[in-house]
């Protein structure tokens, strides 16, 4: 007689026994390659600024940038992000088209700085730039007006290149702005810069911390263009749109409260599919940290991986280069 079982044959611990094997069987990792930093460039600051509601996020002066630079490239993350905070904002937002502008500027000064070690990318966004703080300019009415942005677009697309911008982040949420910088960029030469399609950008209240990095006067919201966070197909419809128009690569922000989204976009999408864990993702985190509530390591790493496990390629996340330093 066959004895009886004593107990469960199938046993999942088996492989969780030992840190080596817990290694070998990993089905996501993390690599310093695929994390991009977010950098935030101060127009005339002399020293570094800090950001209150983004503990250990400073805006940077031209000077601190390319130390930023330096630490980024050592720590062999795959590429910086570049935002600009302009020292005077009116209602076009027209220091994001002026080659002396403090975008463009930090673009000349991160490039000559990283040399090949990383890709230097722009946001291309007009909300740090205007007075009202929306991301387009806006119509008699007070409304934002999609057809005169994308115009605006099409020139800060073509000052960023010129500056020498590696990876255009299109961020506004405009419809047909990846097209339209796309031509703009093929007409003047600049084929061969990529682009990088916010495609699924979501009108979150986890972008707060960001609004005072960039000392944003917003009010009100952005939600008649941003993606309303009830809607999971206008998200897989906004990523083929991108796709269909050109877009190198796709965003899908913020991340953790939209990894259905991203695993969405993830299967669909025939070119890469980025996510951004956003200021108040980074600030919940820190916070709760701070409380000695979490443990932070272990929560800024279960965090990007959770990201990567649902499908990010790579993820733009405040914490690169630190989380980088820990991998190597
Ligand atoms: C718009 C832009 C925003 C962020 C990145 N690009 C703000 C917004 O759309 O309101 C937010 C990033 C973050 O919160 O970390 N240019």
């Amino acid at each position: 007689m066959i004895p009886a079982p004593s107990g469960p044959t199938v046993r999942p611990r088996r492989l969780r026994a030992t840190p080596a094997l817990r290694r070998l069987v990993a089905e996501t990792r993390l690599h310093p390659a695929d994390l991009v930093l977010p950098v935030f460039v101060r127009e005339g600051a002399a020293e570094p600024v800090p950001i209150s509601s983004m503990p250990g996020v400073v805006q940077h002066t031209t000077e601190s940038l390319k130390q930023a630079v330096t630490d980024a490239a050592a720590a062999g993350i795959g590429g910086i992000m570049l935002f600009g905070v302009p020292e005077h904002k009116d209602a076009v937002g027209s220091g994001a088209t002026d080659p002396d502008g403090i975008l463009n500027v930090a673009t000349r000064i991160a490039v000559a700085e990283a040399g090949d070690a990383l890709v230097v990318q722009t946001d291309l966004c007009l909300d740090e730039f205007t007075d009202h703080g929306h991301c387009g300019v806006l119509d008699g009415r007070g409304a934002v007006d999609n057809d005169a942005t994308l115009e605006r677009y099409r020139d800060m697309g073509l000052a960023q290149a010129e500056a020498g911008s590696q990876l255009l982040g299109l961020s506004g949420m405009m419809d047909g702005q990846v097209a339209a910088v796309r031509d703009a960029l093929d007409g003047a030469g600049h084929a061969s810069v990529p682009l990088l399609g916010y495609a699924a950008k979501y009108a979150s209240a986890f972008y707060g911390p960001f609004r005072e990095a960039v000392q944003s006067s917003l009010e009100g919201d952005r939600r008649t263009y941003q993606l309303d966070p009830a809607n999971r197909r206008e998200g897989a419809r906004e990523i083929d749109l991108d796709v269909s128009e050109g877009a190198d690569i796709v965003m899908v922000k913020p991340a953790m409260s939209y990894l259905d989204v991203l695993a969405d976009a993830a299967a669909s999408s025939p070119v890469p599919v980025w996510a951004y864990q956003v200021s108040g993702e980074y600030a919940m985190i820190e916070a709760a940290a701070a409380q000695g509530w979490i443990d932070r390591r272990r929560a800024i790493e279960e965090s990007v991986l959770g990201i990567r496990r649902a499908g990010a390629d790579a993820v733009l996340t405040y914490w690169a280069t630190e989380l980088a330093g820990w991998l190597r």
